[in-house]
């Protein structure tokens, strides 16, 4: 059997339970074109700096091409003996043009090597999920055109406060999103650094020119110390919070989408084609992938602290602790660009009832603050209004009535303040359209704030 690279030293073959035990390959496969990618730069540093000559290079990359392709087609035999994806390209490297292929690794060590990998694939990675969080505003601001004029009860301690826009719910989501994507773009500035001729951790004797490296591989910059390059994992947490904010924001959309199209607020149908039936309830229609995507949070949520706990209290430079990192961080990506996906594509098909929206939204003394900000135009002070609001209020409740539906008589036996216009100032159009201010519910802020998120999005 071919020695591992590390043998040398080594009189006892490796137990079969530890070679299993920290073998990566099962996951880190996964790193393969960036690895290769990252060994195709490294040889052309090799060829600049005259450690290999140009026929070599040129062995190298063939053989470096054809494994990608072997690699493509599932042609490419993975075993824990050759650990993680580097010793497997580099085995097989080896195995197609021999001894050459052992000069690839002159000056690089596994420790640069890994974090380049996961460099270049979290940058790739950064870029799509920044996309998919357009993709989702995109939906938000959709349905917030379709819908701009659709009234409905705003919530505090989920319970009525005041009428608002459907709309301008929708696009507080929107700011969230954006948020994400601003956050995720701050990120990328600090994944886009060159680790590579760090070496095993002190840096490497050879000429190695990392600046022409970190041009060939597109990395913005090239880091400055080599203990830190390969020791640092603070750009995975990073990206890790970024992800667990996102499934946070996620979660919170979908328990309210889940609420509004309960029967019991009846204020949007979900598309039938995303939700799931039960096995014993003929009736249920239930939303299962919002519930899913909620509870997926959780393991976002996990990841981050898997990392934060592997870093913690481990002493520069690499430790083999590091290689923990790649589960949750795969499973965070692929669950956060899951939930995206399926998120935008669902907001498209909800149906709005907005006569039941509106009906709720003139429930429960939604238009009580209006009272006493009318009560405040005529004069009296807002604590004072609020009070007189807040007997009208108890009055009506007990009469069964709306604020709306009282008589001028009953409403001026609060306040002789109140006049015949009270009618039109605690409608509940009125109540939302009186709302003028910069990121108010009335409709011309909303249309604005619609406009100019059109505007970003279009660039
Ligand atoms: N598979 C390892 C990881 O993911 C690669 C680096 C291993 N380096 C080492 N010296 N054992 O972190």
């Amino acid at each position: 059997m071919a020695e591992k690279p590390w043998e040398g030293r080594f009189t006892q073959e490796t137990n079969e339970l530890a070679e299993e035990f920290t073998s990566s390959i099962s996951f880190d496969k996964r790193l393969y074109r960036y690895d290769i990618k990252g060994s195709m730069a490294y040889c052309e540093a090799l060829a600049k700096a005259g450690i290999v000559s140009q026929g070599e290079r040129d062995k190298i990359l063939q053989a470096l091409k054809e494994i990608e392709g072997e690699i493509e087609q599932g042609e490419f035999p993975l075993s824990a003996r050759w650990e993680d994806i580097h010793m497997h390209i580099e085995q097989r490297l080896r195995e197609k043009i021999g001894e050459v292929g052992g000069k690839l690794h002159t000056g690089r060590s596994r420790n640069d090597q890994i974090s380049m990998d996961m460099r270049l694939y979290l940058k790739e990675e950064t870029i799509g999920i920044h996309g998919l969080l357009k993709g989702l505003q995109a939906s938000l601001v959709g349905q917030a055109a379709k819908y701009i004029n659709a009234v409905m009860p705003g919530y505090t301690h989920l319970r009525k406060a005041q009428p608002i826009l459907f709309s301008h719910y929708l696009m507080a989501y929107y700011e969230m999103f954006k948020r994400d994507r601003e956050r995720v773009t701050e990120a990328l500035r600090r994944i886009d650094v060159l680790p590579l001729g760090s070496g095993a951790m002190a840096g490497t004797p050879y000429a190695i020119d990392r600046e022409y490296l970190g041009e060939l591989l597109g990395f913005t910059t090239v880091s400055q110390n080599s203990i830190d390059a390969v020791s640092d994992r603070d750009f995975v947490v990073e990206f890790l919070s970024q992800c667990a904010l996102m499934m946070m924001h996620l979660s919170r959309l979908c328990e309210e989408l889940i609420l509004w199209s309960a029967p019991e607020f009846g204020f949007l149908r979900l598309p039938q084609s995303f939700c799931t039936g039960s096995s014993i309830m003929p009736q249920k229609e239930n939303p299962d992938v919002l519930e899913l995507i909620r509870a997926k949070t959780g393991r976002v949520y996990g990841a981050l602290v898997s990392l934060l706990t592997i870093l913690r209290g481990l002493p520069l430079a690499y430790n083999r602790d590091l290689q923990e990192d790649k589960e949750p961080l795969f499973d965070a990506v692929d669950t956060v660009k899951a939930s995206l996906t399926i998120m935008a594509k669902l907001l498209e098909g909800i149906e709005v009832n907005q006569d039941r929206m509106r009906e709720a939204a003139a429930e429960g003394f939604t238009n009580a603050t209006d009272l006493a900000d009318y009560l405040v135009k005529r004069g009296i002070p807002f604590r004072k209004a609020h009070q007189i609001a807040g007997k009208v209020v108890k009055y009506a409740e007990e009469k069964g009535k709306k604020l709306e539906d009282l008589s001028l008589g009953e409403l001026r036996s609060f306040s002789s303040a109140i006049g015949e216009d009270i009618f039109d100032y605690i409608r509940i159009e009125g109540s939302v359209d009186h709302r003028q201010s910069i990121g108010g519910t009335a409709r011309q802020r909303v249309a604005e704030q619609i406009k100019r998120a059109q505007e970003e999005l279009a660039c």
